[in-house]
């Protein structure tokens, strides 16, 4: 008897793992041969490579418009086409509205209000809310704060340097020290200068935060690919310290706001607004946020609000970080597009007074085509990712990507594949002057309704970094010219063994 209960038992689990890992054979489409049980993960796990990496080499390893592929036992579809994957992002929309990770509305407070993994209705309503935060006319008001962090960050710098000396920095930490120190101030509503102050505690719970210890990578995978195993780890109880610290720290905050009435031009005041007046002011002017008898409900709890901030940290730090850094390593070791950023960033002060205005920063062209050129090389986010909604034939085939499917855009293959972008491994701030590509393919801030919310936001910040860093430094490189090598850890891009560049005060200029 407990022979033929094991005999059967064998035989369903391999009828099952044969029946799960044949899905895509089964439909008809091109597939990727999967690793069991694993399948595109299996390099996640053996740590080989990152998440962005591990998918970016199934992209190359085909030429077919769509690769079927596993994420452990969940079939999932890897878009390979540039017209493709905008069609999904924009045109088909209403067939891709969600991005799938979604994990538990009960345990989970993002799953419950967080905007990055809202579903549907839920997440336009919230969307359409939160929108007018990130206008230009907002962004126009909290300049001057991101402004002071760039000013700290060079008296930092410049502290580290004698007159004549030149050092190497590790631009990660000074770029990602400015980039907490701008979601402190900018998002969460906190003074900090995590550059002399390197205890303070949004640093210290942001340290705990990007950590890449195992659990972390696995939750952060789960979380973007897997989330129902997501869901059975908190349910099961395992709890993430750092995130919950994060939201009581925006908790306290808004707490002493609201009873000290204090108001100041940030993002966590705008929400504030939403929450006591009922939606974000159209006046550009208006930064107040004291209730009014007109709301009665609050549409908006303090834990929501503590959710979505915590979700623009973890949205805008390491991506902001990465793309200056990352900036500041290729302009080391292009010495021609180094010296044009230079001027390019002088004669935009000289229109505006040499004063270091939000005006100045827009008028800095050369350096945004340099900003978009390392948002192709290196995007923040390697992958995009939606479900299917509802049932989806695919152009031009008689294939049919089933409701429920998750869909993968990889950004590291799009933007680094030769066919959209020739020479893709060259850094080449000019190819977007000279229209050398598909822009199709160029999506790092994705598209669509659901693309990036804070893209201006975000550019804004490494503008003003690198602007800051390009008018009181010389930047070279410490070696010779090299490819940078992408970390096997992370959800987003990291360069193995840090961004080191050489870093000397430059002489004619001063900080405006
Ligand atoms: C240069 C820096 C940044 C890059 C490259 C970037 C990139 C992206 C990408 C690729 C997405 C996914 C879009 C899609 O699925 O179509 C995204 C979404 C998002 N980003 Fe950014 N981002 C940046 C900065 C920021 C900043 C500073 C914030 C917050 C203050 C932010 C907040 C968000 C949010 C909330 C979403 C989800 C939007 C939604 O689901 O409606 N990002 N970002």
């Amino acid at each position: 008897m407990l022979l033929w209960l094991l005999t059967t038992a064998c035989a369903l689990a391999v009828y099952y793992i044969k029946w799960t890992y044949t899905y895509w054979q089964r439909k008809g489409f091109p597939y990727h041969e999967p690793k069991i049980p694993f399948g595109v993960l299996d390099a996640v796990r053996s740590r080989e490579a990152s998440l962005g990496t591990a998918i970016h080499d199934v992209y190359r390893s085909t030429k077919d418009k769509v690769v079927g592929i596993y994420l452990i036992t969940r079939p999932a579809l890897l878009v390979r086409d540039a017209q493709l994957a905008r069609d999904i992002l924009s045109k088909d929309f209403e067939s891709f509205h969600d991005r799938g990770i979604h994990v538990d509305d009960e345990k989970d407070p993002q799953s419950r209000g967080g905007i990055f993994f809202l579903k549907g209705l839920d997440w336009r309503s919230l969307r359409i809310k939160l929108a007018p935060s990130f206008t230009s006319g907002k962004l126009k008001g909290m300049f001057d704060t991101i402004e002071e962090v760039g000013d700290k960050m060079v008296d930092y710098v410049s502290t580290q340097l004698s007159d004549e000396g030149v050092k190497e920095f590790e631009m990660k930490h000074v770029l990602g020290t400015y980039a907490i120190d701008i979601i402190a101030s900018v998002i969460f509503g906190l003074d900090v200068n995590s550059f002399i102050e390197p205890d303070n505690e949004v640093l210290k719970v942001s340290r705990k935060v990007n950590e890449p210890t195992f659990g972390s990578v696995v939750r952060g995978t789960c979380q973007f690919l897997y989330p129902s195993l997501e869901k059975l780890f908190i349910r099961l109880g395992w709890r993430e310290e750092a995130p919950n610290l994060m939201r009581e720290i925006v908790k306290r905050t808004i707490e002493m706001r609201e009873k000290q009435n204090i108001s100041r031009k940030d993002m966590l005041q705008l929400l504030m607004q939403l929450r006591n007046k009922g939606q974000i002011s159209a006046d550009d002017n208006d930064w107040s946020a004291k209730a009014t008898d007109k709301v009665v409900s609050k549409p908006m709890s303090i834990e929501i609000i503590a959710t979505n901030l915590f979700l623009f940290y973890v949205a805008g730090y390491e991506t902001t970080a990465s793309i200056a850094s990352f900036t500041a390593f290729e302009l080391a070791q292009s010495p021609i597009a180094l010296t044009k950023a230079q001027h390019d960033v002088r004669a935009a002060l000289g229109k505006h007074d040499n004063k270091f205005t939000y005006a100045a920063v827009q008028d800095m062209k050369y350096l945004d085509l340099c900003i978009m050129e390392t948002t192709r090389k290196y995007p923040g986010l390697p992958i995009l990712n939606r479900q299917c909604t509802r049932d989806y034939p695919l152009p031009n085939s008689d294939l049919v990507i089933k409701c429920g499917t998750p869909i993968i855009i990889s950004l590291l293959g799009l933007h680094r594949d030769e066919k959209y972008f020739p020479d893709p491994m060259l850094w080449e701030p000019e190819r977007f002057l000279y229209s050398k590509y598909e822009p199709a393919a160029y999506i790092p801030f994705g598209a669509g309704p659901r693309h990036c919310i804070a893209q201006r936001l975000g550019r804004i910040i490494v503008k003003v970094a690198l602007a800051k860093l390009l008018l009181n430094f010389n930047i070279e490189l410490n070696a010779e010219r090299k490819e940078i090598e992408i970390a096997n850890f992370g959800v987003p891009i990291m360069a193995k063994g840090g961004i080191n560049v050489r870093l000397s005060k430059r002489k004619t200029m001063q900080c405006a």
